[in-house]
């Protein structure tokens, strides 16, 4: 089907980055490879089979808080503005905001370029008087609006607690630039994780049914596809810890043996119980992202919780005066 009922952009294109990236952090101690590339068609699939897992209480959470809070969230922000997406590829708890916030234009940006045009579409087509303008971008480079959006008060959303994926100080760089993003008296609402006790969040991000432990174990696979690695899946495990001093939850590859893997000419040699960490998602408290936010030039306009005390949303406004 070629899609008329959205605009699509391909604002970055992305895949030379995913092999420089992946040799560098390979050559790295520790080594690493950051969470963006889990999104290839495989990766999005698996992540969203992972929002449907008992043990990932993030998702389900944080769409009953919206739910809740959908029209003190439009009463707050105002009909009639430009709703932007970083990393929206799934364009899926925007829907629970759309009947309310009559947004006049909705922009998902999105790394997965596959995943974001469908997604894209079938919001597009569930919602018929709502313009959609999709971006193929890698947001955590740059974000920009594309050039057929149209103006309005701006509000960007930024849910799931993906800002966990950054360490609080690029988080704090991240909050800032959509502070820039939405301008002066703009809106930001964005979900947080709560810290909480470790077996909780160990669990929800090793779930019993292994969906997480694929979604890890993919990135492998992907390299194997995309860039003619050998990676031996056997030979590898997932592995999540909560490292409570820093407030985060890791997820690793960890090498079951010792090992060489090629990867294109290159060689890489990994020790018995050596690990490749692919992921920070970091918690927060309620009063700790407040002042991250705060650092970033937003203020806080409201906070809402679940009744657990499990998830966080919150709304941010830009406290920059607006420019006459
Ligand atoms: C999409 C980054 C918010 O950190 O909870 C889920 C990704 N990783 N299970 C998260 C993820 C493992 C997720 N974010």
């Amino acid at each position: 089907m070629t899609s008329e009922i959205i605009r699509f952009h391909d604002l970055h294109p992305t895949e030379a980055d995913f092999r420089r990236e992946v040799l560098t952090g390979l050559r790295e101690r520790p080594r690493r490879i950051a969470p963006k590339f889990f999104y290839d068609e495989r990766g999005s699939k698996l992540f969203d089979a992972i929002t449907e897992a008992p043990e990932y209480y993030v998702t389900r959470t944080e769409s009953e808080i919206l739910q809740q809070r959908a029209d003190e969230i439009a009463r707050t922000v105002g009909t009639g503005g430009l709703l932007l997406e970083p990393g929206g590829g799934s364009c899926a708890k925007v829907r629970i905001l759309l009947e309310g916030l009559e947004p006049c234009a909705y922009v998902p940006m999105d790394i997965s370029r596959n995943h974001l045009r469908m997604a894209a579409e079938e919001v597009a087509a569930d919602f018929p008087w709502l313009e959609v303008h999709a971006a193929h971008t890698d947001f955590t480079r740059r974000m920009e609006v594309p050039p057929t959006a149209p103006e309005g008060p701006r509000v960007a959303f930024f849910p799931g607690s993906s800002i966990g994926n950054f360490d609080p100080e690029h988080a704090v760089e991240f909050i800032a630039a959509v502070a820039d993003l939405v301008g002066p008296g703009g809106h930001f609402l964005i979900g947080v994780d709560l810290r909480k006790e470790k077996a909780l969040l160990e669990a929800a991000y090793d779930d019993a049914q292994g969906v997480t432990a694929a979604f890890n174990l993919n990135l492998l696979e992907r390299i194997n596809r995309e860039l003619g690695g050998d990676f031996d899946l056997q030979h590898w495990r997932h592995r999540a810890v909560y490292n409570e001093n820093e407030g985060r939850v890791e997820m690793h590859l960890v090498s079951a043996r010792n090992q060489r893997v090629r990867i294109e000419d290159e060689v890489f040699d990994f020790a018995t119980g050596e690990t490749i960490h692919t992921e920070n998602s970091y918690k927060y408290g309620l009063d700790e992202f407040e002042g991250l936010a705060r650092r970033a030039g937003m203020e806080t306009v409201g906070v809402w919780t679940d009744q657990r005390g499990l998830f966080s949303v919150h709304l941010l406004r830009n406290t920059a005066l607006t420019q006459e």
